[in-house]
């Protein structure tokens, strides 16, 4: 979608890092936001922000779970009543957890899939039928590096963002297949600076039974920590390339150009079918 000013952006996880950064990018376009979240302050934030640096911009938000299909398709329904459609879908939000693969408990599945998995699912169920009947749309996945090459303990995390890149694959050429203009795009990144390592803020108290307090479990957790915090490329960053991209109707986005070496390096393993491929050797 080549211009986007006066179009309607939805947003998940609008509260917060990427998704906010997102959000301001759409705002200078002169998009019109409708934000979904389950933090409802983080989104009055990323209101406050956009209409301070792009007086004039409209927004709604909504109390959105993105696990749950009901939610998302009240969210839709604001959009549609709201604005009268829906342009570009964010499928953003998302969660994580760590632990050996053996500790996770059904409950970490349950919330991380529910998020990471059904959430971009619901988001397609719900906005790409209207996107295809406005006879234009673009729908922007967040996966993740995790999606192509994994580290030790984000086991259920690399699961999940595998699953959001066959997701995305598959949905683009099923939007071809019925000749639709709707872009589809994924977005891949690796660590960046947000609050995604304390996603368990939000975690709901029904599912909140997690894998057991180690001391490697401990040690990993602060690894990963590390990893975001030090990210160098910005959100603010990796959301303006992912306007660019959308722009441009390019369907992969890799911000980190040394994950698109490790993929390669991961088939070339697949290939000699001997070792399971080490992502931190990246052999
Ligand atoms: N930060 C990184 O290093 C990194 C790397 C690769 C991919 N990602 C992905 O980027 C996306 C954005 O995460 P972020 O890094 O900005 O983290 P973040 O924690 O700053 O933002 C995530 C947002 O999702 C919201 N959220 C959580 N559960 C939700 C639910 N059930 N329904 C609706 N909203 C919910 C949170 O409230 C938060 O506002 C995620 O999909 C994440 O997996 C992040």
């Amino acid at each position: 979608m080549k211009d986007l000013k006066g179009k309607v952006a939805v947003i998940t996880g609008g509260g917060s890092g990427l998704g906010r950064e997102l959000a301001l990018c759409c705002a200078a376009r002169g998009m019109r936001l409708v934000l979904a979240d389950v933090d409802e302050s983080g989104m009055v934030e990323t209101v406050r922000q956009a209409g301070e640096r792009y007086p004039g911009t409209e927004s709604a938000t909504m109390r959105v779970d993105v696990s749950r299909s009901e939610d998302v398709e009240a969210l839709a329904r604001l959009a549609r009543e709201r604005f009268g459609a829906a342009h570009l879908l964010f499928n953003n939000a998302g969660v994580a957890v760590n632990g050996p693969m053996w500790d996770y408990t059904p409950d970490d599945w349950h919330w991380v899939m529910g998020v990471n998995v059904y959430g971009v699912s619901w988001g397609i169920r719900a906005f790409v039928p209207m996107m295809i009947k406005q006879g234009e749309g673009h729908v922007v996945n967040t996966a993740s590096a995790a999606g192509w090459v994994y580290a030790p303990g984000s086991g259920v995390y690399n699961a999940s963002k595998s699953a959001v890149v066959a997701m995305s694959e598959t949905l683009a050429m099923d939007l071809r297949d019925v000749d639709a203009n709707v872009g589809v795009s994924v977005l891949c990144p690796a660590f960046f600076p947000t609050a995604i390592t304390s996603s368990a803020r939000h975690r709901p108290s029904e599912l909140g039974e997690t894998s057991p307090e180690t001391e490697a479990k401990r040690q990993r957790e602060e690894q990963l920590k590390q990893a975001v915090e030090k990210g160098r490329i910005s959100a603010a960053e990796i959301a303006e390339l992912t306007l660019k991209a959308v722009e441009q109707n390019q369907f992969y986005i890799f911000p980190h150009k040394k994950i698109k070496a490790l993929a390669l390096a991961r088939a070339q393993a697949a290939d000699r079918e001997t070792d399971a491929f080490d992502t931190l050797a990246g052999r």
